[in-house]
């Protein structure tokens, strides 16, 4: 089988395509033979070694096709179940070994490119939106990257608490895809001052929460587009780590939060596994949030998705395909 591996951190040509034997399951393993890779930012992080990870791996944290095999003691999938997996590494590849129990079964109605498009990124909007700061009807919040991944998913389900969601993004084709997700109000970051926009935007007022995972470029104005009490959610830095800084600057500001949340703590059993992503695959099923695929690559061109990924290039998700 072909798999993605990497032997040394750094740019994308230390993603190296091998040939590997497919693996047997062990006790509480299954052997998934992939038909759809979701391509996520926490893999860049995995690549550069911004998050540790030990070499050498192989990469990726989200696959979704068919079992093929089981090891001694599952009993939570049989063979031939159409199943996803989320934040198991070693999803680059034709076949993955998982721990059977952290398979999440698939709906007849949600394809495997569906599922590989919406599982990791849709999970993290859903709990960012009803556990991390719970989104009440009336309520405005910002979404930085609104045209991203986790982007288009946050606008959808902000929209759907009946929230007012202003979006920021880098260019006028995104713009038209936030809009189209849910956002009421598109900044474009690049261009304007965004801070200054969202208080035009709210009359002064600041938004209740910001879900912010571009980091660097955008954590310190973002604090000072809050309301009194408000919640800044650093869920990612695409644009680069966040410099420390003192807290006492949280009630100058307005007795503010910020959180750093991160998708292991809210799927942490199976049942709190399995609870989000029925809900987020149940909504897919039914139409009831709309998953964007905005490119595609072959497995073979992993470094190539990393690419257009980091260049900021890409709409929506971005899959490869074994
Ligand atoms: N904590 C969690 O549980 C969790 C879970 C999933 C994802 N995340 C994080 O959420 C973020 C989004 O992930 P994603 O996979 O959906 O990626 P994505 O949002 O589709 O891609 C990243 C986007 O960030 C924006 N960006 C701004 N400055 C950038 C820069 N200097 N370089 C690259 N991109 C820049 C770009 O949008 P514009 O061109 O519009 O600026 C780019 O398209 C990542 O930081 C990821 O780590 C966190």
């Amino acid at each position: 089988m072909k798999v993605i591996r990497v032997h040394a951190h750094g740019g994308p040509e230390v993603l190296q395509v091998e040939e590997a034997e497919v693996p047997h399951p062990g006790p509480g393993q299954a052997l998934l033979r992939i038909e759809a890779v979701g391509v996520n930012f926490v893999e860049i992080y995995h690549r550069t070694g911004l998050y540790k990870v030990p070499v050498p791996f192989t990469l990726g944290a989200e696959a979704a096709g068919t079992v093929e095999a089981v090891g001694p003691g599952v009993t939570t999938v049989r063979l031939g179940d159409r199943v996803a997996s989320v934040n198991v590494l070693g999803a680059y590849a034709e076949y993955a070994l998982v721990p059977a129990e952290r398979l999440v079964p698939l709906p007849d109605r949600v394809s495997a490119r569906q599922a590989a498009a919406v599982l990791l990124q849709g999970v993290t909007a859903q709990y960012l939106t009803t556990s991390t700061f719970p989104l009440q009807r009336g309520q405005t919040c910002l979404v930085h990257a609104a045209a991203g991944g986790v982007g288009l998913l946050l606008c959808q389900l902000a929209k759907r608490a009946g929230a007012r969601v202003i979006g920021t993004v880098s260019t006028e084709e995104k713009a038209a895809l936030a809009r189209e997700a849910g956002a009421d109000d598109v900044i474009l970051y690049t261009r304007a001052d965004f801070e200054t926009e969202v208080k035009r935007l709210t009359a002064g007022a600041g938004v209740h929460v910001n879900y912010d995972s571009v980091g660097c470029t955008t954590f310190t104005k973002g604090l000072n587009c809050l309301v009194p009490r408000g919640m800044l959610v650093l869920f990612g830095q695409s644009s680069g780590p966040v410099e420390p800084f003192d807290p006492q600057v949280l009630a100058q500001k307005g007795s503010l939060f910020v959180t750093r949340p991160t998708l292991a703590h809210y799927i942490a059993t199976r049942a709190e596994l399995l609870e989000r992503a029925g809900q987020v695959l149940g909504w897919v099923a039914s139409g009831a949030l709309a998953v964007r695929i905005g490119r595609e690559f072959p497995l073979t061109q992993a470094a190539e998705a990393h690419r257009e990924l980091e260049g900021r290039r890409t709409t929506g998700k971005v899959l490869l395909i074994p």
